[in-house]
C-alpha cells in the first residue's frame, strides 16, 4: 500500500504467509484485475451509461486469500431480512443465503419483479412490498439494507426501534438530511442496545486490513499521514432508484451526486486502519463538465464532479481523501497510511478464515468478510468492523467537506459521535 515499501507489486507490501498469486487477487479493488465481483450464476456486472463496469465488479473471482480452518464460534442463525436488489444487486452478492449462522427468512424490494429474484437468490419464503413492512416481521432479528443511499438511515433507524440489528450499504447518511440523521441514528443504535455496522468494503480491503493489524500490533506507531481515493468516472451517467417512477435510471439518486456525500470508501484508508477521527476539514471542489452536475440538472444543486478534502485527525496526522466522478483515467478504490515506523513484514496480516460457501466476493474481496463479521459481533456481542462511531465519522466527515468546498475551502469542524 505504501509506494516506498520495496518488497512489494505495485508498491504493496506483501502479507506474511501469502503467495504471490494470493496477493495479487487479494489486495483492494485498485484495478481491473484487483476487483471481485462474485456475481453468482454468470450474471454480467453491473455497468454505467457508457457501458463501463462499475468500479468493484470488474471480475468474477472468489478468491478471499484469507486464513484457513474457519471454526464456528455458535450453532446458532440469526434470522435476517434483506432488503434491495438495485443495480449493484446488493441483496444477494453478500453471502448471506450461504452462511451457516444465517437463516434468510425473508426478502424485500419495492419494485415486484426485483423482489421475486431477490427471494429466489437467497432463498426467501417470505417477500415483503417494503422494507417498512418487512421490519414489522418480529421473527427477524437482524436487516441487510441494501436500498438506495439516501433511505439508508431512516430504514435503519426503524429498522432498531423494532429491536432489530442492521447492517447497512454506505453510506450511513445522506446529503442535506445527513446531520439530523446522524443524531437520531446515533441515538436509536444506543437506545435500543442492537448492532449496527456499516458495509464499507474497503474496510476488507486486503491491503487496508494488513494495515490495520499492523496498526493494531504498534508496528507503524501514529500514523502521520494517510489517504484516500474512490475514482469513478461517470461519463453519460449512473443509474439508481428514482423514487419518482420507482425505476432505476439516470434521473435516480446517483444524478449529479455530491462527491463528498459518498465519501467512506476513501475515508475507511484512515478510519478502519486507526480507528481514529476525522476532527476539522478544509475541501475544495471542481466544476464538472458533465450535464447532470449543472447546477440546475441535479436535486442536490451540486456543480462539483470531484471534491479533495484535508482532514486533521484526532491523533495529530492529517488525511487526503478525494471522491472525483469525472475525472478521466482516475479508476477505484485506493489509500495508503504512512507512520511513525516501517511496516513489519513478520505481521500475519491475511484476512480472517470464511466459513464454508461463503467466499470474498465482491470489491476487493470484501463482501463475504463483512457478512461473516457482522453475524459474528451477533453472535459474540462485539463491536463490528465498522461500528456506529466509525461510520458516522466516515459519512459526516464527507458531507461537511462539502460544505468546507463551498465555502471556498473554510476550516470546519466534523460532529463527533462516541458509543
Ligand atoms: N462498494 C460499495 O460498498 C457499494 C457499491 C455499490 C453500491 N453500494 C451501495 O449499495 C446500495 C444499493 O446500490 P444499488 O446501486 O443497487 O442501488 P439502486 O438505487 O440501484 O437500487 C436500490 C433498490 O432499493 C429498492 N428500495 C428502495 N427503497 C426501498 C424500500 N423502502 N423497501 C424495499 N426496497 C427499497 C429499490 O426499489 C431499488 O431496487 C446503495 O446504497 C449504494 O450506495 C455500495
Amino acid at each position: 500500500m505504501n509506494d516506498d515499501e520495496p518488497s512489494s507489486e505495485n508498491g504493496n507490501p506483501k502479507p506474511a504467509g501469502m503467495s504471490r498469486r494470493g496477493f495479487l487477487h487479494g489486495m483492494g479493488g485498485a484495478g481491473a484485475f484487483l476487483g471481485m465481483a462474485g456475481l453468482a450464476g454468470g450474471q454480467a456486472a453491473p455497468r454505467d451509461a457508457d457501458g463501463n463496469i462499475i468500479p468493484g465488479f470488474e471480475k468474477n473471482q472468489d478468491d478471499a486469500n484469507a486464513a484457513q480452518d474457519w471454526q464456528p464460534v455458535s450453532d446458532r442463525k440469526i434470522r435476517v431480512g434483506i432488503a434491495g436488489y438495485g443495480l449493484c444487486r446488493f441483496g444477494a452478492l453478500f453471502f448471506y443465503q450461504n452462511h451457516p449462522n444465517v437463516e434468510v427468512v425473508a426478502a424485500t424490494d419495492l419494485d415486484p419483479g426485483r423482489c421475486a429474484v431477490l427471494a429466489k437468490a437467497v432463498g426467501a419464503k417470505k417477500t415483503y412490498p417494503s422494507c417498512e413492512e418487512m421490519i414489522k416481521d418480529k421473527s427477524i432479528e437482524a436487516i441487510y439494507i441494501a436500498t438506495d443511499a439516501p433511505s439508508h438511515a431512516r430504514l435503519a433507524i426503524m429498522a432498531l426501534n423494532h429491536g432489530k440489528h442492521v447492517v447497512s450499504a454506505v453510506p450511513a447518511v445522506f446529503g442535506f438530511e445527513a446531520e439530523g440523521e446522524a443524531e437520531a441514528l446515533f441515538n436509536a443504535v444506543k437506545q435500543s442496545g442492537m448492532k449496527y455496522m456499516m458495509n464499507e468494503t474497503s474496510a476488507f480491503h486486503q491491503d487496508l486490513y494488513e494495515k490495520r493489524v499492523q496498526y493494531q500490533a504498534g508496528a507503524l506507531g501514529q500514523v502521520i499521514y494517510s489517504e484516500g481515493e474512490y475514482y469513478h468516472d461517470f461519463g453519460k451517467g449512473l443509474t439508481g432508484y428514482n423514487p419518482k417512477n420507482g425505476k432505476i435510471d439516470l434521473m435516480g439518486w446517483r444524478r449529479g451526486l455530491v462527491p463528498m456525500w459518498y465519501p467512506t470508501h476513501s475515508a475507511a484508508y484512515y478510519t478502519s486502519i486507526t480507528g481514529g477521527r476525522f476532527m476539522e476539514v478544509s475541501c475544495l471542489g471542481t466544476k464538472s463538465l458533465y450535464e447532470g452536475f449543472q447546477k440546475e440538472n441535479n436535486p442536490y444543486q451540486n456543480s462539483f464532479g470531484t471534491e479533495v478534502a484535508m482532514y486533521r485527525t484526532s491523533d495529530g496526522g492529517i488525511s487526503r481523501m478525494v471522491v472525483a466522478w469525472d475525472m478521466k483515467d482516475a479508476h477505484g478504490e485506493k489509500g495508503r497510511v504512512y507512520g511513525q515506523k516501517p511496516h513489519d513484514p513478520k505481521i500475519d496480516g491475511r484476512r480472517p478464515a470464511l466459513p464454508p460457501g461463503v467466499g470474498g466476493g465482491g470489491h476487493g474481496g470484501s463482501h463475504g468478510h463483512l457478512t461473516n463479521n457482522f453475524i459474528e459481533s451477533i453472535l459474540l456481542d462485539k463491536e463490528p468492523i465498522v461500528g456506529i462511531g466509525d461510520a458516522l465519522n466516515m459519512t459526516l466527515s464527507g458531507v461537511i467537506a462539502h460544505q468546507s468546498a463551498l465555502k471556498g475551502g473554510e476550516w470546519m469542524k466534523i460532529p463527533q459521535y462516541t458509543l
